[in-house]
């Protein structure tokens, strides 16, 4: 099984054939999304569902224990959305699934009840949020809310479990910030914080939205080693989400492409990067930052990016496609499976031209 080593703490990697005792070379799927459309009420009174208007028009993703999967794609792409639809963190008054499986281990999440959901989000998938406020309550100390997610699932607690979960988590002098509150903290290490709470419970998928966004570019490495590192130790699966490629090149095995509330390509990391399929996918690997350099990104896309009040029955890509023909203005491409890569394009055979 061939299986991707980081080198030391460099960006290089290489590729190194380790044999599986025979029980572990047959994975179990641990998460199932399928064809998963959501949308979103509109208008001033959302309660009364009067109006509304489909932000995610086809989300697929699979994953086995323990694998890390980015979902890549720019700003307003439907990333959060798709992937905050797996436990259902939406208000069932802001928006529905209007179609669509999520299965976790067997169970379908979008036909579960309250209770099921209760016992899966935070205990079995966890979320670590963009933006730490979310997360973090300001007026209680770090020790104490940490205590209380051990609490709340009925797991064992004490102060010492807390303390080595944080230090684990790269926190240095873990005693004092046990007692301090977020905001005596830099957004680094409440970004490690929140890290450290989702996985306080050992989840077995942790989904992490653009983790490394609020935080210093100098930082950023290291935050996504603590997640390569606790994907290693926990054997947690891992669904990273970014709008940048470099970032999901450091971390992940395979891509999911997202535009328009589309999944617009798929594949693994290897082969996306030997071959892009989708125009869009070219694009966004273009726009690349360097995790090294920390610069700037020095190349953006042309254009801006679609919004769910300009969806049509066309290629999401249309509008700043530099390969479009009059076909692709008809009709949402079809997802294409080749072999096992998916692109919605119909000119990736083109791709290399
Ligand atoms: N609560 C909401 N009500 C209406 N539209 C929303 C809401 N949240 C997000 N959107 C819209 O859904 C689209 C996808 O958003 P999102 O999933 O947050 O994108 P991403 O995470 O890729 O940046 C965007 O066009 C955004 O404006
Ligand atoms: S279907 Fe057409 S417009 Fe869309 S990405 Fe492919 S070539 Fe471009
Ligand atoms: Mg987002």
């Amino acid at each position: 099984m061939p299986v991707t080593e980081r080198k030391g703490n460099t960006m290089e990697k290489v590729t190194v054939n380790v044999k599986l005792p025979a029980e572990m070379q047959k994975t179990e799927e641990l998460l199932s999304v399928e064809n998963l459309r959501v949308s979103f009420y509109t208008g001033e009174r959302k309660k009364s569902r009067d109006g509304k208007i489909q932000i995610i028009r086809g989300f697929d993703i699979k994953l086995d224990p323990g694998e890390i999967v980015g979902i890549l794609g720019e700003s307003g792409s439907g990333k959060t959305v798709s992937s905050s639809m797996i436990m259902q963190l939406i208000e069932k008054d802001e928006g529905t699934i209007d179609s669509g499986t999520i299965s976790f281990k067997g169970t379908d999440l979008v036909q579960a009840d309250e209770k099921t959901l209760q016992k899966i989000r935070g205990r079995k998938i966890a979320y670590v949020f963009q933006d730490p406020s979310l997360a973090l309550n300001p007026y209680k100390k770090i020790g104490r809310q940490l205590t209380d997610v051990l609490r709340t699932h009925r797991l064992p607690y004490s102060r010492q479990t807390i303390v080595n979960a944080l230090a684990e988590a790269g926190i240095s002098d873990a005693e004092t910030v046990y007692e301090m509150y977020p905001f005596q903290l830099s957004g680094g290490q409440n970004q490690r914080i929140m890290i450290c709470q989702s996985i306080l419970c050992r989840p077995e998928l942790l989904i992490a939205d653009e983790p490394t966004s609020a935080i210093d570019a100098s930082l950023r490495k290291k935050i996504l080693d603590l997640l390569i590192s606790i994907n290693t130790t926990y054997h947690m699966a891992v669904i990273l989400i970014t709008h940048d490629f470099d970032i999901a090149r450091y971390v992940c095995s395979r891509l999911v492409i997202m535009y328009g509330g589309l999944v617009v390509e798929e594949g693994s990391l290897e082969d996306i990067l030997r071959q892009p399929l989708h125009p869009y996918t070219r694009e966004l690997i273009a726009c690349a930052s360097s995790l090294d350099q920390h610069d700037q990104l020095l190349y953006t896309l042309e254009g801006t990016p679609v919004t769910p009040y300009d969806f049509r029955e066309q290629c999401p890509f249309y509008a700043r496609c530099s390969r479009r023909i009059e076909a692709c203005d008809t009709a949402i491409p079809k997802m294409l499976t080749l072999g096992k890569r998916k692109v919605r394009c119909i000119r990736h055979t083109e791709a290399e031209s």
